[in-house]
């Protein structure tokens, strides 16, 4: 059998085994991820494609993602896309690539500016714009403002506003110069938050591929968030609402700023589905007369 008339059975197989050669993890679910997203079809669905041969064009677009994961990219930039919030979200090495925990904190910030009449919001830290994009087309009627200090992030941001045909704002900016005062209903952002000695420990396929920049918060891994809950108190309305991502190891630390804090109260902390503190509230004091 050629190269080019292998089934997709016999590709999946080769590309398997090339994988666990070079020692990449889970092979078998990012090649099967591959071929759903080259035939257009659901995850399960390619397993009624076992015994297709595909047209040699794409079976060349197989072995390339192969050659590509073979060196540890990561599956959602091999294929330039995520899901998120039930979006289809354009991934590229300009910005970090949604993850599932950040849906929790989308999710909350989607309930809290649903319960208001034209909210104002702004996602800090925007990336692929994930979290703006997905409260611009799932909260009608709110206006959404984006900001990320990296032009590249921006860029990448808007093209996937545009493919959604999302209507979000954007601003680059570091964290929210620039933003008015007591403008915002909701202070939305998932932050750089890891320590830069843990940056150097993540896995390959997130170090060597992920923006530093979408990564890094600090020797503490709090520089970010800490400038950004003082910030968030300047732009919030009385009564606003900050929501924040946050590393499964810094609850504590992250209530302490929080609570530290005249200007903010804080709400509490919400859990991932495995039970992990990963979202910190707070909200705006009204101010004194
Ligand atoms: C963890 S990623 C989050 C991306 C996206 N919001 C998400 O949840 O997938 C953090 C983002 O913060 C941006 N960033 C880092 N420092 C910043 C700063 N001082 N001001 C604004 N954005 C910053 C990075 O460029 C990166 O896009």
């Amino acid at each position: 059998m050629t190269a080019a008339a292998r089934n997709w059975k016999a590709m999946l197989a080769g590309g398997q085994a090339r994988l666990e050669t070079a020692g990449i993890d889970e092979a078998a679910n990012k090649l099967r991820w591959v071929a759903a997203h080259l035939l257009g079809c659901g995850l399960l669905d390619v397993l009624r494609h076992l015994d297709g041969i595909p047209p040699p064009g794409l079976a060349a677009r197989f072995e390339d993602a192969v050659a590509r994961l073979e060196t540890d990219e990561p599956v959602q930039y091999v294929i330039g896309e995520t899901d998120f919030m039930g979006l289809r979200i354009r991934c590229d090495s300009r910005a970090l690539i949604p993850r599932p925990e950040t849906e929790v904190l989308a999710g909350w910030a989607e309930e809290f500016l649903r319960g208001k009449a034209a909210p104002a919001a702004v996602d800090v830290c925007t990336g692929t714009g994930c979290i703006a994009c997905a409260l611009a087309k799932h909260v009608p009627g709110a206006r959404i403002l984006a900001t990320d200090i990296s032009p590249d992030a921006l860029d990448l941001a808007r093209a996937n506003a545009r493919a959604l045909g999302a209507d979000v704002a954007f601003l680059q900016a570091d964290l929210l110069a620039g933003v008015a005062d007591a403008s915002m209903d909701l202070v939305v952002s998932n932050p750089p938050y890891v320590s830069t000695a843990e940056c150097h420990r993540l896995d390959r396929t997130v170090r060597a591929f992920e923006p530093r920049l979408a990564l890094d918060g600090g020797e503490d891994g709090l520089r970010v968030i800490s400038r950004l809950v003082s910030e968030a108190a300047r732009v919030l309305t009385s009564g606003g609402r900050l929501m924040m991502e946050i590393g499964d190891d810094q609850a504590g630390a992250v209530t302490e700023i929080l609570c530290k804090t005249n200007l903010l109260k804080f709400l509490g902390l919400k859990s991932d589905c495995a039970g992990r503190a990963r979202v910190a509230l707070a909200a705006r004091i009204p101010a004194c007369r």
